[in-house]
C-alpha cells in the first residue's frame, strides 16, 4: 500500500514545482515597510503595484488611529464564540446595517473571510435539486463553493452571454425535472484581467429565464459606481443582483467580508451559513476598523477620484506606448507580453532590481503557455511620478524582451530547470 505522502514527495504541484527557483522572490516575496506606493523589497525601495489597497486606506493615519484604539479597547479576542452563540454585538449589527444601506440592500451579514464566506454562501443557497450556472473564469472561492454542491452545475464561457443563455436553457430543462431552481454566479470584476462581469446583460436575462443572481464584487466594491457601491451600481443593476458579496480585503484594506440581500434571504443565511455558525465571530477590532473605513469610503470621494486619476494615467500611458492591456474595465491593469517562463523570471528580476518596480507576475498554468502577464494594481497612494517612472521602465523591459536579452539571461535558468 502507498504512503499517503508518496504523491507529495513525487510531485509538488503546478506551482510548487517552481519553489526552488521562485520562492522568496517571485512567490512568497517579503515586502517591508508601511503599506504604501513605495515599500522595500530585499532592502531596496520599490514602487508597489501588487497590493489591493485601492483607496489607500491601509495606512491612512485616521484608520491606523482607530485600529490602534480598537485594539486597546477590545484586544484581539473580543467577542469570543460564534455569532449565534456568544459572539454577537451591537457593533456587528451596526456595521451590517451600514453596509446594507451603502450597497442598497435591505440587510447584510458579516463573514470572517471572503473566501470561506463565498464557499459557505453558495453551499447555503443551493439544495441538491438546484442547478448552478457560473462563469468558467470564476475565482477559486466560487469554484470551491460549487464543489460542495451535490447537484448539477454548468459553466458558461467567460463573460459570454450567448454561452450563458445556452447553459440557462439546459439548466432550465434540468430544473424542471429535478424541481429545483437556478443560481447564476459571476464576479463584478474579474480580478486577473480586470473585465467587469456583464451584470447588466445577465440581469436582463431574467426576462427570459428564472434564476437568482449572486455576484462576487471583491474588486468592484469601493472602486466602481458613483458612490463606490460597486459593479452593480456602475452598471445600474444593483436591484437585479439577488445576493451581493464583497470582501474587506481590498478597498477596505482589512480582513472580513459581507453578503447583502433582501432581509428574508439574510435571515435565512444567518441561520445556515456554516462558515459563520461554526467559527468564531469577526473580532471587534476588525468591526470597528471596518466602520471607520466605510465612513471614509462614503465621505471621501477624493480617494476614489485619485485612484481613478492614477488608473487612467497608467492605462492610457500603457496603451499609448503600444502595450497590450487586454480588455480591462476596472482599476486592475494587466500587461500581456510574449515570452517563456524563464524569460519572465529574468524580466521581473530586471524590473525589480534595476528599475525598482514591483508588480505581480502570472504565467502558465494560470494563463496560456508563452504569455507573461504583469498585473498592476493602482491605488490612491500612487503619484503621477510613480506612473511615469513605471511607464518608462516598461518601455525598457519590453525592448530587452524583444532584443533577446532575457532569453540570454535566462538560458542558465532554463538549463538548470531541465536537469
Ligand atoms: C474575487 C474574489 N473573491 C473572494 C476573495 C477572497 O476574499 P478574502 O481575501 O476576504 O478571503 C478574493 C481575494 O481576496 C477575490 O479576489
Amino acid at each position: 500500500m502507498k504512503d499517503l505522502f508518496d504523491k507529495i514527495y513525487r510531485d509538488k504541484g503546478p506551482l510548487g514545482k517552481w519553489a526552488s527557483q521562485a520562492e522568496g522572490y517571485f512567490v512568497f516575496p517579503k515586502l517591508e515597510g508601511e503599506i504604501s506606493n513605495r515599500m522595500k523589497f530585499r532592502g531596496k525601495e520599490v514602487i508597489t503595484w501588487s497590493i489591493n489597497d485601492y483607496l489607500g486606506l491601509a495606512n491612512h493615519p485616521e484608520v491606523r488611529k482607530v485600529d490602534a484604539q480598537a485594539g486597546a479597547d477590545y484586544g484581539s479576542a473580543y467577542p469570543m464564540g460564534a455569532r449565534m452563540m456568544s459572539g454577537h454585538t451591537d457593533m456587528h449589527e451596526k456595521l451590517q446595517n451600514e453596509l446594507a444601506s451603502f450597497v442598497n440592500k435591505e440587510a447584510a451579514y458579516l463573514l470572517n473571510f471572503g473566501y470561506q464566506g463565498m464557499v459557505s454562501t453558495i453551499d447555503a443557497l443551493v439544495a441538491k435539486d438546484d442547478i448552478i450556472v457560473y462563469d468558467v473564469d470564476a475565482h477559486a472561492c466560487i469554484i470551491d463553493g460549487v464543489r460542495l454542491h451535490m447537484g448539477k452545475r454548468f459553466t458558461y464561457k467567460h463573460n459570454d452571454i450567448e454561452s450563458l443563455e445556452k447553459n440557462l436553457e439546459r439548466a432550465t430543462k434540468m430544473a424542471e425535472q429535478t424541481g429545483g431552481g437556478i443560481l447564476v454566479i459571476s464576479e463584478g470584476v474579474f480580478g486577473m484581467r480586470g473585465e467587469q462581469g456583464r451584470l447588466k446583460e445577465i440581469v436582463a436575462l431574467k426576462e427570459k429565464f428564472k434564476f437568482r443572481f449572486f455576484v462576487d464584487d471583491a474588486h468592484g466594491f469601493g472602486t466602481l459606481g458613483k458612490t463606490g457601491a460597486g459593479a452593480g451600481e456602475e452598471q445600474g443593476v444593483q436591484d437585479g443582483i439577488d445576493v451581493y458579496f464583497a470582501t474587506f480585503a481590498k478597498s477596505l484594506a482589512s480582513t472580513g467580508a459581507f453578503i447583502a440581500a433582501d432581509k428574508e434571504i439574510i435571515d435565512y443565511l444567518k441561520y445556515n451559513l456554516r462558515s459563520q455558525m461554526f467559527a468564531k465571530s469577526l473580532q471587534m477590532q476588525l468591526v470597528v476598523g471596518a466602520l471607520k473605513r466605510l465612513e471614509m469610503l462614503r465621505t471621501m470621494p477624493e480617494l476614489k477620484n485619485k485612484l481613478w486619476e492614477n488608473t487612467n494615467a497608467l492605462q492610457s500611458g500603457l496603451k499609448k506606448r503600444g502595450f497590450d492591456i487586454g480588455t480591462t474595465q476596472s482599476c486592475v491593469t494587466p500587461v500581456y507580453l510574449k515570452g517563456s517562463i524563464p524569460e519572465a523570471m529574468a524580466l521581473v528580476r530586471d524590473l525589480r532590481e534595476n528599475y525598482g518596480i514591483f508588480c505581480s507576475i502570472v504565467v502558465y498554468p494560470v494563463i496560456p503557455k508563452g504569455l507573461i502577464l504583469l498585473r498592476l494594481i493602482p491605488t490612491a497612494t500612487h503619484t503621477l511620478d510613480d506612473v511615469n517612472e513605471t511607464l518608462d521602465a516598461f518601455d525598457a523591459i519590453r525592448e530587452r524582451l524583444e532584443n533577446g536579452t532575457y532569453k540570454r539571461l535566462s538560458a542558465s535558468v532554463a538549463a538548470s530547470m531541465d536537469k
